[in-house]
């Protein structure tokens, strides 16, 4: 894109300040701003402006219900993982990670799956998703297809680990990167912001953006290539997630389901997480922000709550579902921040108060959308412990504890008790669950 090109683009909506600055700019400053002019689209800035006129209205969750979630046990348990195991066998199943995020809760500078989660290796959040999906390739001797969603700012130092690492003993074949966009900030009155004088200010598209990525990059094209028909959709802080796992892609092909949603009982009436709820017909992801008090507390007869039930996130999508919302708009949901802005004379200015939004998509407002929905409970301790927060809940030492507690639990079931303060740490490829980590023969060793 040249100047009189951008110059035009910019015009036809309105963001002609973006150049403003242009006659001061040295040759790279004006590569680099044209760069990223070349990224914004037109149709998106207005879908972006007519977002802001809308407000941050959320759609009236007091009307929701809490939906009907299935627990799988004893025979349904047997015929939903032998349906899984069929399906894994096939080929017919991939692993999609969403890890474009910017971690800035956690405070950790660089792509969030290459933190040092491992309790005894400092081996890194990407390590454990990497090697679980080796251990299911192995296991059931046909490949999983991972594709890694990673965003502009993360992506080069995303691929960097794999590559120092051997992709974890997975074929780089059979691992697929792929960027999410990005969407310029603006200030309420629909102006795109530089917070300097030649470059805009910018954030990834929300996990959300993950559709129009798949689509765009030729992921999902792969995935038809590949005879992919279920997709095992997971978050990059949950080390704790069992990728692929059989039970509940069985059960989500048992249901015809288009998209199957793991959930757990939550920890706290409170805690942050998003539920489903049924509305009629279809069922809507409610974010915990939107839950009233009375909301969250309601309680059954029984006095167990009403609103159990909340989402770590981990999703089966059909294939073809994916393809069908890849070319549809999505909801934007709008984040007023502190944006760096270029003030009086060029000045950068640091703002003490928000200024402007960010913009993002979320990928469970597909949720409505899917003709057939499936709700799985799962037992929390066991899959679901996020690093989220840099210290209290959520956080690396609460994530490390709850990793070491599950492989304990393990151990002891293979007739190995490990001392109470003795760190323990296993590969997945090495035992992926419980039941393989039996037939090794443990009770040899000594802890
Ligand atoms: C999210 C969910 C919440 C769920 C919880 C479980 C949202 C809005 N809420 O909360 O319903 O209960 O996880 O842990 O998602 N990501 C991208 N690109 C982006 C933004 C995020 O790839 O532009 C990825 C992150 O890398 C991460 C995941 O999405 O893997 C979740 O993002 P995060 O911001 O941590 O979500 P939460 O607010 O914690």
């Amino acid at each position: 894109m040249n100047y009189a090109e951008a110059e035009k683009m910019l015009k036809s909506c309105g963001q002609e300040h973006v150049l403003a600055y242009w006659k001061k700019l040295g040759k790279k400053e004006r590569e680099s701003l044209l760069k990223q002019i070349a990224t914004i689209e037109p149709a998106n800035v207005k879908y972006c402006q007519k977002a802001l006129v809308a407000g941050a209205d959320v759609a009236d969750s007091s009307k929701g219900k809490a939906p009907k979630v299935a627990t799988l046990k004893g025979a349904s348990l047997k015929k939903a993982i032998a349906v899984g195991e069929a399906e894994l066998r096939e080929g017919r199943v991939a692993a999609l990670l969403v890890a474009g995020g910017q971690g800035s809760r956690l405070g950790y500078d660089g792509p969030k799956g290459c933190y040092e989660i491992g309790p005894i290796t400092n081996a890194p959040l990407f390590y454990f998703h990497a090697r679980k999906i080796l251990a299911r390739t192995l296991r059931y001797g046909a490949t999983i297809p991972f594709y890694v969603m990673t965003s502009e700012a993360n992506n080069a130092a995303t691929v960097e680990c794999f590559k120092e690492n051997d992709y974890f003993g997975l074929n780089p074949k059979d691992v697929f990167f792929f960027t999410q966009g990005m969407w310029p900030g603006m200030t309420k009155e629909g102006k795109i912001i530089l917070d300097e004088p030649g470059h805009v200010f910018m954030s990834p598209d929300g996990h959300g953006g993950l559709l129009a990525a798949l689509k765009r990059s030729g992921a999902l094209a792969d995935m038809k290539k590949r005879g992919v028909k279920s997709v095992f959709f997971f978050q990059v802080d949950n080390p704790l997630v069992e990728i692929a796992d059989p039970a509940f892609i069985g059960y989500h092909v048992q249901q015809k389901s288009e998209y199957s949603l793991k959930l757990c009982a939550k920890r706290d009436p409170f805690e942050k997480v998003g539920m489903p709820m049924q509305f009629g017909k279809s069922f809507r992801m409610v974010e915990y922000t939107e839950m009233s008090k009375e909301q969250c507390t309601r309680k059954n007869k029984d006095g167990s709550l009403y609103f159990l039930y909340g989402s770590p996130a981990i999703h089966v999508f059909d294939r073809e579902f994916l393809e069908r919302e890849a070319s549809k708009a999505m909801p934007l949901h709008l984040a007023f921040k502190k944006i760096p802005f270029v003030g009086e004379g060029g000045k950068v200015v640091k703002p003490s108060e928000p200024n402007g939004y960010k913009f993002e998509k979320f990928i469970f407002d597909i949720l409505p959308n899917a003709k057939k929905a499936a709700f799985l409970a799962f037992d929390q301790k066991d899959e679901f412990s996020p690093v989220k927060n840099a210290e209290g809940g959520d956080s690396p030492a609460t994530c490390r504890a709850d990793m070491q507690a599950k492989w304990k639990k393990w151990l002891s079931e293979a007739g190995v008790e490990v001392k109470a303060g003795v760190p323990v740490e296993i590969d997945p490829v090495y035992a992926l669950d419980a039941d393989e980590l039996k037939t090794l023969g443990l009770n040899l060793f000594a802890f």
